[in-house]
Parts: structure tokens; sequence; C-alpha cells
């Protein structure tokens, strides 16, 4: 069915499939509609439905609380079109101009799962149809065992991978974490949509790289520094890495980040927050590489990084509080610019 879409950059029309998230039609259409999370909970995609009907595909979507309903406004990545429909989009829409293929849906099977720490597993997707995406992007999951997508951000980056890595912390009362968490997952079906996300890392850029991460939020990091390490991007670069976690026994990926720093001793560093205890000594014995701290990431890396913030891309990553503490610190502090900003608040 064909929707049409009214926003400042101009008119547009494209197809959407029965029953698809009309924020995902467009986007797989090449438009450049503006999102966040992919997922209902940033309100970002929000659109006024002109003409026609739509379903709500979730309607307790926490991002509703950011659309004016008596105006007839909508989230695109939580409505399907009945029939044709008219979109007014309030922000500048435009052909889509990214390094990689616009997303789209595929098909996947879980083909490996393992245990990190009690609380984060790392699984692998097999994918039908090879995928092209840039270092700190994410596609959106959902399987029949359960009701609703989640956004995820994958650990490798690459062309035309045949494989989606991704790494995931239990999340209380989380029905996607539980599934991955309690059941034997592997061989199971996922559909894939993406891939998503404009928080993304080009070796062309030159600049020095600050990524702030809390939990599972390192998965794009991880992408990221391996994409950098890939060009050799800290022969004359300097990257930081800040990596909150609760506690010692909490944090994942300490061998593959302490790696990185011996390869560039003089231009990586790597330092791990512990916002809810001491760093034990047996930690900081194994991995001399790193800095341990204690504190909120973000106020960690407010009191390590000042006055280095020259010349400097920010990523940011993890849960919404702890996203929100760092954007402050960027913004305020550090007085970066947006456009060197780039963050990912999955809900
Ligand atoms: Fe639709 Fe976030 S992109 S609510």
């Amino acid at each position: 069915m064909k929707i049409r879409v009214q926003a400042k950059g101009g008119a547009f029309e494209f197809d959407s499939a029965p029953g698809e998230p009309l924020l995902y039609a467009g986007l797989r259409n090449g438009l450049s509609l503006p999102y966040e999370c992919g997922t209902g909970t940033c309100g970002t995609c929000r659109a006024r439905v002109h003409h026609g009907d739509v379903d709500l595909l979730w309607p307790d979507a926490p991002g509703l609380s950011y659309v004016r309903r008596e105006k007839n406004e909508t989230l695109m990545c939580q409505a399907a079109a009945r029939d044709g429909c008219t979109l007014r989009v309030p922000a500048v829409v435009g052909d889509e101009i990214g390094t990689v293929p616009p997303p789209r849906h595929r098909t996947g099977e879980v083909t490996l799962r393992q245990t990190l720490t009690d609380d984060v597993v790392a699984f692998q997707v097999a994918i039908d149809t090879p995928m092209t995406f840039d270092a700190g992007q994410f596609v959106v999951l959902e399987t029949d065992a359960l009701a609703g997508r989640r956004a995820y951000s994958m650990v490798n980056f690459g062309a035309a991978a045949d494989r989606l890595d991704f790494v995931v912390k239990r999340k209380p009362g989380g029905g996607f974490s539980r599934w991955l968490f309690d059941t034997d997952v592997v061989g199971e079906t996922l559909r894939v949509f993406g891939p998503l996300g404009r928080a993304t890392f080009d070796p062309r850029e030159d600049k020095n790289l600050l990524c702030i991460a809390g939990g599972s939020g390192i998965a794009g990091m991880m992408s990221i520094t391996a994409r950098a390490d890939q060009e050799g991007y800290f022969k004359d670069h300097r990257g930081h890495v800040y990596f909150g976690v609760r506690t010692g026994e909490e944090v994942f990926y300490l061998d593959e980040l302490a790696a990185l720093k011996t390869r560039f001793p003089d231009t990586f560093e790597v330092t791990v927050a512990l916002s809810d205890a001491e760093p034990a000594q047996d930690l900081r014995d194994a991995y001399p590489q790193i800095e341990f701290a204690t504190g909120f990431v973000h106020a960690v890396a407010s009191a390590h990084m000042a006055g280095r913030y020259d010349d400097l891309i920010a990523y940011v990553a993890g849960p919404p509080p702890m996203v929100d503490g760092a954007l402050r610190m960027l913004i305020l502090e550090a007085r970066l610019p947006g456009s060197d900003i780039r963050y990912d608040k999955f809900g």
C-alpha cells in the first residue's frame, strides 16, 4: 500500500507491507525518516496521520507519551497502515545518504550463545542475506516466542557479513533477556531488521575517539574500536574508552580491551568504572593495562577527560539515565558540538 509523507524536505511516497511499521517501510525505501530507538521508547519518530488509518502495534509503547493523540499523532515505528495513508513528519526528510545500503527485513538463526558473566551473554545470529553495516549500528530483533521487538547493537561490523554478534545484559523483567538466559535458544529463528543507527564511526573523520558505555552499551564501542584497530587508527589518534558496570563481577571484554591497550600504549586508554564497589586488587593485578575507578562512568570520564576534549568525537551507549548524564557532561563541560556527540539510548 502507498504511504505518502509530507515533511520539511518535501513530499515523498513509498510502499509498505501489511502490518509493517511505517518507519521500517520508509527507511528500507531509502528515506531519511527521524528515529533513534526504532522500538517505541524515544518518541523521535513522531508523525501526524493526516489521511487514512493506522493500527498501533504496541499500544503501551512508552514513546507514545511524546505524541499528542488529540492531534492524531502516532509513532511511525509502532504504527502500521490499514490502507494507504498520508503522514506529516515534523522533521527534515530526504533521501538517506548513508555509507551502507538501506535497512531491510531478514531472517536469522541463533547459532551460538555464550555466557560471559552471571548477567551477560553473547550470542551470534546467522542471517539469510548478507548485511553491510558500519561500526556502531544496531538491528531490531523479533521472535515468535515473545511479543514486541528489541534493538541490539552489533559487536562486529562488516561488508556483506553473514553473521551478527551481540552481547546482552540480563534485565529485570526483560522478556527477551529472560528468553536468552533461560532457554536453549541455539537454532531459534529471529526476524531481523537493519542495519539502523547513525551513531557510527568512519575513519575518514580523522578525530580522536571518546567512548562512554554502560553495561551492554559496550557492544557498539567494541565494534567501533575494532574498526579503528583494523584501520591502524590508534597509531595517530587517541582513543579513550570508559566502561561502566556496578561491580567487578559484572565486567567483561577486559581481555580484548587490554590487548588493544597493549598494542597502542601511548594513544589508547581504557578505564573501567564500578558504580557500586571498590575495584578488587586481583582485578587490578590481572589487568595492569586497564585503569579501575569507583563512581558513575560519566562522572569518572568527566574527571579524567578534563582539558582533553580537543578534536574529538564522543560515542555514548547504555541505560537511559547513564546516557543522559554523559550527554549533559559532553554538552556542558566538554562543550562538544552536537555533530561530535553520537549516542544510542535503548530503553
Ligand atoms: Fe520510534 Fe524511538 S524511533 S519511538
